[in-house]
């Protein structure tokens, strides 16, 4: 396995290996890896001739005020999960390397990136299309791997590949869980002992308004979700929403593809999670 930090080293590499025919995966990460994102590497490691894993806590995905200081860093453990896991490079830059002083140059995909999360977190996803839109320039990619728990991410990013041609095809991975329910994040870590038994709840009111989409109206299984929810001592609710899980746009009563979407702040952590529903 090889460590790299420089991206025109990991381009030079990538395009020999592009013109070698040998099919390129990329799992791209903010490290703190957890079970969740060793389930993208084994699928990428799986399907493909070369993983490239990047680890890379993005500033410019953090809104002013966000926990991009306090976000967990643990490279040396981070290394060692990728070289178990058969990973063959790991793309390590530093801020500079990705977004130096000059950088001048942003991906939005407009609208998907201004609801749901982008209402509460300005600037996120320009952030997160940009450098994703970077790593698949540096890697050549034929397939890039993205978890399902991040829904709104993974189709603001579907939406921008198709949009600006880019050749890699996108992969989603079902939600990786805890026993108990909740959705593993690298956020997960900031919860208190307290919060962290409390979180189980979030998943389980989410999958009793996703069985019964079937034959109740959406809004009293909304509403019915969201009291439950209010119920979760300290526990905020920033949405609760079904959208059309095709592409986040609004449903009506016939939609038939649907993903019930929400994010809360548990004391001071912030969670997402989603379901998808079929009528
Ligand atoms: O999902 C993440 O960890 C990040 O948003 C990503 C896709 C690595 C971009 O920085």
């Amino acid at each position: 396995m090889k460590v790299l930090a420089k991206s025109l080293l990991l381009q030079k590499i990538a395009l020999k290996h592009l013109k070698n025919g040998d099919e390129i995966g990329l799992v791209p990460t903010m490290g703190a890896l957890h079970r969740g994102h060793v389930s993208l590497i084994d699928k990428s490691v799986k399907n493909n001739d070369v993983t490239i894993v990047s680890i890379f806590v993005n500033p410019t995905q953090f809104s002013p005020g966000e926990d991009f200081l306090q976000y967990p860093r643990s490279l040396e453990k981070d290394l060692f999960v990728c070289k178990k896991s058969h990973v063959d490079y790991v793309f390590v830059p530093n801020v500079n390397e990705m977004f130096s002083a000059n950088h001048k140059t942003f991906v939005e995909v407009k609208e998907l990136q201004d609801i749901l999360c982008g209402k509460f977190r300005t600037g996120h996803f320009r952030g997160v299309a940009t450098m994703v839109a970077k790593l698949f320039n540096i890697s050549f990619a034929d397939k890039a791997y993205f978890g399902m728990k991040d829904f709104q991410q993974l189709k603001i990013l579907e939406k921008m590949a198709k949009d600006l041609n880019f050749r890699t095809k996108i992969i989603a991975c079902p939600t990786v869980r805890e026993k108990d329910g909740l959705a593993l994040s690298s956020r997960n870590a900031y919860l208190s002992f307290e919060e962290r038994d409390l979180s189980a709840c979030i998943n389980k009111i989410l999958k009793q308004a996703a069985s019964e989409f079937k034959n109740k109206d959406l809004n009293s299984i909304l509403k019915a979700a969201e009291v439950k929810l209010q119920k979760i001592p300290n526990l905020k609710i920033e949405y609760i929403q079904a959208v059309n899980s095709k592409d986040l746009s609004s449903i009506n009563k016939n939609s038939e593809f649907c993903c019930l979407v929400l994010a809360v702040r548990l004391g001071k952590t912030r969670l997402i999670d989603n379901v998808l529903m079929r009528k």
